[in-house]
This record gives structure tokens, sequence and C-alpha cells, in this order.
């Protein structure tokens, strides 16, 4: 069975590599689809953001790599997908992917929201957190793979100039 791993990944952290890695475990194949989300004005490009999740899994071909403009149910519907992951860390996720899971449900209710919990160590990782640990001169090392925090680094003295 497919699943799919929707997020904003921007960047992708430890915490999300945990989460589709346990998750190829269970489906056969996991598509991590990145959120065009106009809204959110993230750090990194919507391009960029997959360039880095294929960097991180170029060699596991259980992994495709995906972007989606607009509603999640739409984009999985299209594509015959009836499985969402949904990685839960603390007691404060669960009030927003609670809501989003019953709403997409009641936009199609074929779909199923899978919940996993997050590992231990990455209970406390989110790409916010290691953006500004990053802005703020901190070590990233374990929260993020090499190529990430690289592109952090150039990101970052981009913006600098
Ligand atoms: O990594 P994030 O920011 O927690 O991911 C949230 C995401 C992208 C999965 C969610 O915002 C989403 O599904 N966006 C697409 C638009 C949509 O379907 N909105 C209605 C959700 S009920």
């Amino acid at each position: 069975m497919i699943a799919v791993y929707p997020g904003s990944f921007d960047p992708i952290t430890n915490g999300h590599i945990d989460i589709i890695l346990r998750s190829c475990m269970i489906f056969s194949k996991v598509i991590v689809a990145v959120a065009n989300n106009s809204e959110k004005k993230g750090l990194f490009t919507p391009e960029e953001r997959v360039e880095m999740i294929k960097e991180t899994f170029h060699d596991n071909p259980k992994i495709e790599v995906d972007r989606f403009n607009g509603l999640l149910v739409k984009y999985v519907r299209e594509r015959d997908i009836r499985v969402i992951i949904r990685g839960l860390r603390a007691v404060s996720d669960f009030e927003y992917e609670f809501q989003m899971a019953l709403m997409n449900k009641k936009l199609w209710k074929e779909v199923e929201t899978v919940f996993m919990m997050s590992s231990e160590n990455n209970m406390y990782v989110s790409s916010r957190i290691v953006k500004e640990i990053f802005s703020l001169g901190g070590c990233v090392k374990d929260l993020v793979p090499e190529n990430v925090r690289m592109r952090l680094e150039k990101k970052f003295k981009e913006i600098r100039g």
C-alpha cells in the first residue's frame, strides 16, 4: 500500500526522516509531498525543499518526492492514495492534527490519517526550531542531515550578504 507524508519541510529534519524511514517498514511506497503553500512564506523555496529531500533519500527506491498545490485531499484523490501519514510529537501537536485529520476525512471519506509517534530523541525537533537555532549560531548537527546543514549555511550567507 502507498502512503503520502505531506508537509512544509522547510527544511526536512531528523524528525521527519525518522517518520519516513519507519513508514517505509509498513508501506510499500512513501510519497513525501511538499506543500506549495503560498500563505506560509518559507526560508527555502519549494524547489529547494524537494531537492534537499531527494538528496537525503537518493538511494532509497521506496521513497518518492513530489510537490502539491491546493488541497491535500485533492492531491491524494487524484493519485488514488488512501493513507496520509502524520507524525505526532508532544500533546501540543494533537489538536491541530486531530482537526486536520477530521477535516480531510470530511472532504474525502476514503482517506485515512495514520499517526506515528515521534521517537524520543526527535521529540523536540521542528523545522522552526532548527532555523531559529541555526540563525542564532547554535549547532544543528543532531537535528538535520549534513546536506541540510550545508544548505542552511548557504541560505543564511545569501540572506545576510
Ligand atoms: O509540515 P506542516 O506545515 O505541519 O504541514 C501541514 C500541511 C502542509 C500537511 C497542511 O497544511 C496541508 O495539508 N496543506 C494543504 C492545504 C489543505 O489541504 N488544507 C486543509 C487541511 S484540513
